[in-house]
Formats: structure tokens, C-alpha cells, sequence
């Protein structure tokens, strides 16, 4: 028989290749000063609780000045620390404590647009003539927009100036895109990437990574851009995934490798072409590439197999690890998408077996559920953009709740920014750090065994299904013992699946195996060795 001893993982070089990054909602995660609004100090005091939870690194949506259109992603000033987080100095405290505790920060950098209050986009209002109208797209006044582009949160992706140009915006008009051909930007960047990376930053999530270049002769898309398609294909061609965007992440992958330590890279690239996905994550360009088709997956095992199997292969033929995901800040929570907390601990299992880099959205870890938001406490412009016909992303946003006992769930002795649903209190970290058969718990096993088993995080895995019914084989890259199989149960009724030993279950009544059988109830998934 095999050996199933557990192997300490063998050095973790380059770090990044089977991280868990957990992302921190900034805004909703801790309130350090009590004016009911996330911040860096209060990040900082709630590393411990990462730490713990055996994370890798952290990633923290964007801290920076902003005009507050699109949740921080409307960049003013791409080097300050808007202060309603803090100050820059709290982020060189947070990495150092971070470091501290073998923790990694990364930061949430937005090249494809800035925000209509940024300097450069106030000049270019202007004066049309001026260097910095050319950083950006406008086009001269006529009645109509001057193609058919349209904004990811619905309506058209121009609006007029005062003097009647057109600018473009493939977000809210209040995020005019920028125009990378002008080297001007190019550089600015670059400097942007330093000033983080001296403070001691790790890395960067980049914001619309497949953006960045659009087609130099604004011709029409193919098609019009919807939101509930799965990805953005042809009817986005021309503003996204334009060849020149190669080069950025060329550029940027070179200032990251000239460190002592290397920075790492994980880029948006929300295109449903997995192949074209991996090409951004080339030796070269992004360390990760995020593919969001796991995320997009309805409960379906099926789709779940071909989906892991076809990202597996499409980042295996460019060397990369496959960084998987199954909640955001931009999509409902899982427990809620899928029916049930225990179909999200089923898949949480599922994801955390998968080799590469997985990412956790805060409060995952909590099994929270979407809340529900009132209309008149909604912020999220994609609801008022869409006329209210969309929710939008309020409902995953949600501040954490901390302590149970506490105001606002300890998140902050202020009302929260965001309203926390009744009930909230019960999903509290306290509460769960008590209870064995947690969420929380859950996860940590989970992560603890992934550090000891090698099989799990970075081994090779193998997809098979039979029905409902996934089978994923995870065997040790370099030979050491203990290859785990991942069983998920997607269906409705059990099956009995192989099994030696169990290691892990994402549901409590799970028992055995008896005579090498193990019963898998509906929406379980076991991590078992042979
Ligand atoms: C990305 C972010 C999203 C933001 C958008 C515009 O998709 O994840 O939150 O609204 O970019 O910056």
C-alpha cells in the first residue's frame, strides 16, 4: 500500500504558484476608527485572523483617493491612500506587520480608466489641445456617440463633454478610459508600480486586464455587449483583448522581476476564450490570470468538470498555475448562487484541492449568504445605471461581522456604510471559532491539510465524472507520498465512492468508508487518500 503520511510542503519557491490569496473588501472589512467605514488600520489588527486562517497573501480592493462612482475603482490619485482608510504610512505598517506574520499584500492597481476628477482628465476637460486629452479617447462633436461601444454597466460608452466632444468610458462616466498608444501613460504607470513596490508591497491585482487598448479606428463591435452573456466575446472586440495589451504586462512582469524578492502580478481577464485567457499568463506577462468561468457556473457538474478541465489545459500549455475562484466582489455569494451553505462548503472543497492559486472573498470563510439591500442604502452604480433593473454588487459587500456580542457585529461602533442584514451577528467569527463543524473551520482544515499534503494545491489533478458525480485525482508532483482524490456529489441523491481514508468532508454527516465504500450524501464533497 501506499504511504498516505503527510509531507511537509517542500519549499514554497516561487510562493505564488499555489497560494491561497484572500481578498479583502476594504471598505467592509474592519473599522479601526468607529466611523462605520473599513480602513487600513483596521485591516492591520485583523491580520492575526488571517493569519490564522493559513492564507498566503492578502489582497485589498483599491485604497486610493477615488470620486466614489464605482467603489474605489475611479481613481484620483494613483499614489495617495484615500483618507477615509488611512494614510500611506498605515500601508508600509500593514505590509510590515503583514510580513511579520509571513503574510504578502497585495494592492488593487485600475490602468484601464481614471476618474473624472483625476487631474489629467480635469486638464483634458479644458483644453482640448492640451497633452492630457491625448491620455485619454475623446472624439469631436456630432450628434451620435461615435461608435456603437457600449459600457459594461449598461448605456452607451461615450458622453459629451461641456464643448460636446465625446469621451469614452467602458464603465461609468465617471471612469473615462485611458489611452494606452500614448507612452505618457505608459510611464506614469511604471512609476505608480515603484512607489507600492518600495513601500514593500508584494503585488498587484490588476483591474480590467484585458482592457487597456482599443481598436485604434473605433470601429463598431461585431455585436452589442450584454451583461448576462458568459464572458466578453466577439460583441466586445474592439474594446477588449487588443494585441498591444501583451506588451504591458511585458513591461510590467520586467519591473516586477528586477526586485530582490520578485512582485507578483493576478490580472482580471474576463474573456470566455480560456485559451486567449492563458496567453496573459504567459512566463512572460501575469503571474495569474483570473478565469471567471468557474464563477459563472451554474451547480452543475458537468459544467464544473469541463470547466476545470479546459482551464487546467489551457494554463498547463503556458506553464502557469491555474488561479481559481469562486466568489468576488462583483458576484453574488456563492451560498446564495448555488441554493445552499452546503453546496458553497461542497465547492469551497472542491477549489481548494484544484493545483494552482485559489482565492477566497472575505466572508466566504463565514459561509455568508448575498444580502438583501434595501434600495435607498444601494451605492453600487450598476444599479442606477441599469435604472434598478440590475441589484447590483451591494449584497456581497456586506461589512463583516466579527464578534456577535458586539455593535454592528464588531465590525464597527458607528452604523456600518453598508446596512448588515438581520442575523448577521450569527455568522460572527467568535461564534464560529467555537464550533467544530463551522465554515470556518471547514476552511481552515482545509487550508491546514493543503500545506501538508502536496497532492493538494500543487500536484497534477485528473477530472473524471460520472453523472453528477466529480472525480479529481491529485497526485504529488515531485513523487512524495499522499495522493488525494476530491469526490464532489452534485446531485441529489448519495453515492458510494472508493476510498481508503477520509480526510476531510465538507459536511459533517459524512461517515466511513466501510469496506473501502464511502456513502457521499447530495452536495458533499470528501477529500480521501488511498
Ligand atoms: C473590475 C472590478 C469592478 C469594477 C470594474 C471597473 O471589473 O472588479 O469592481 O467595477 O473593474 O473598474
Amino acid at each position: 500500500m501506499q504511504d498516505t503520511r503527510p509531507v511537509e510542503r517542500a519549499a514554497r519557491d516561487p510562493w505564488w504558484r499555489d497560494a491561497v490569496v484572500y481578498q479583502v473588501y476594504l471598505r467592509s472589512f474592519a473599522d479601526g476608527n468607529g466611523d462605520g467605514v473599513g480602513d487600513f488600520p483596521g485591516l492591520r489588527s485583523r491580520l492575526p485572523y488571517l493569519a490564522g486562517l493559513g492564507v498566503d497573501a492578502v489582497w485589498v480592493t483599491p485604497h486610493y483617493v477615488s470620486g466614489g462612482a464605482d467603489g474605489g475603482y475611479d481613481v484620483v490619485d494613483f499614489t495617495s491612500v484615500d483618507p477615509d482608510y488611512g494614510t500611506v504610512e498605515d500601508v508600509r505598517g500593514l505590509v510590515e506587520d503583514a510580513h511579520g506574520l509571513g503574510l504578502r499584500v497585495l494592492l488593487d492597481i485600475v490602468p484601464n480608466h481614471t476618474s473624472d476628477r483625476h487631474e489629467w482628465f480635469r486638464r483634458a476637460l479644458a483644453d482640448p489641445d492640451s497633452p492630457e486629452a491625448a491620455r485619454y479617447h475623446f472624439r469631436p462633436a456630432s450628434e451620435e456617440p461615435p461608435n456603437n461601444w457600449q459600457s459594461m454597466f449598461g448605456g452607451p460608452a461615450w458622453s459629451r463633454t461641456p464643448d460636446g466632444r465625446w469621451y469614452l468610458h467602458l464603465f461609468t462616466p465617471q471612469q473615462p478610459d485611458l489611452n494606452w498608444t500614448n507612452p505618457a501613460v505608459v510611464e506614469d504607470f511604471d512609476r505608480t508600480l515603484r512607489f507600492w513596490f518600495d513601500l514593500g508591497v508584494d503585488g498587484f491585482r490588476v483591474d480590467v486586464a484585458y482592457g487597456l487598448f482599443k481598436d485604434p479606428e473605433y470601429r463598431d463591435n461585431p455585436g452589442i455587449y450584454s451583461p448576462t452573456l458568459f464572458g466578453h466575446g466577439p460583441e466586445q472586440a474592439m474594446t477588449t483583448n487588443q494585441p498591444g495589451v501583451h506588451d504591458v504586462w511585458r513591461r510590467w512582469r520586467a519591473i516586477c522581476d528586477s526586485y530582490a524578492d520578485p512582485k507578483m502580478l493576478v490580472g482580471e481577464v474576463s474573456l470566455a476564450d480560456l485559451a486567449e485567457v492563458g496567453r496573459y499568463a504567459r512566463p512572460d506577462e501575469l503571474h495569474h490570470a483570473f478565469q471567471f468561468r468557474l464563477l459563472k457556473s451554474d451547480w452543475d457538474a458537468a459544467s464544473f468538470a469541463d470547466t476545470i478541465t479546459e482551464a487546467l489545459a489551457a494554463f498547463d500549455a503556458v506553464g502557469a498555475p491555474a488561479p481559481w475562484v469562486l466568489g468576488n466582489h462583483d458576484k453574488a455569494r456563492q451560498v446564495t448562487r448555488y441554493g445552499s451553505l452546503r453546496r458553497a462548503r461542497a465547492a469551497a472543497l472542491l477549489m481548494l484541492a484544484l493545483p494552482g492559486s485559489a482565492y477566497l472573498y472575505a466572508g466566504e470563510e463565514l459561509g455568508l449568504p448575498e444580502a438583501d439591500v434595501p434600495d435607498q442604502a444601494r451605492r453600487d452604480p450598476i444599479f442606477f445605471r441599469s435604472g434598478g433593473k440590475r441589484a447590483g454588487r451591494d449584497g456581497c459587500r456586506i461589512p463583516m461581522p466579527w464578534e456577535g456580542g458586539e455593535e454592528n457585529a464588531g465590525f464597527s461602533g458607528a452604523t456600518p456604510w453598508l446596512p448588515q442584514p438581520a442575523g448577521w451577528a450569527g455568522y460572527a467569527v467568535d461564534r464560529q471559532e467555537s464550533d467544530p463543524g463551522s465554515t470556518l473551520a471547514l476552511y481552515r482544515q482545509a487550508i491546514l491539510l493543503r500545506d501538508l499534503y502536496p497532492a493538494l494545491g500543487s500536484g497534477r489533478a485528473s477530472v473524471t465524472r460520472t453523472g453528477d458525480v466529480v472525480r479529481v485525482d491529485l497526485v504529488a508532483q515531485s513523487g512524495e507520498p499522499g495522493a488525494v482524490t476530491c469526490w464532489i456529489n452534485m446531485g441529489a441523491t448519495p453515492a458510494g465512492v472508493p476510498a481508503h481514508r477520509l480526510l476531510l468532508s465538507s459536511s459533517p454527516d459524512v461517515t466511513g468508508p466501510v469496506a473501502g465504500v464511502l456513502r457521499l450524501k447530495a452536495d458533499t464533497a470528501v477529500w480521501v487518500t488511498w
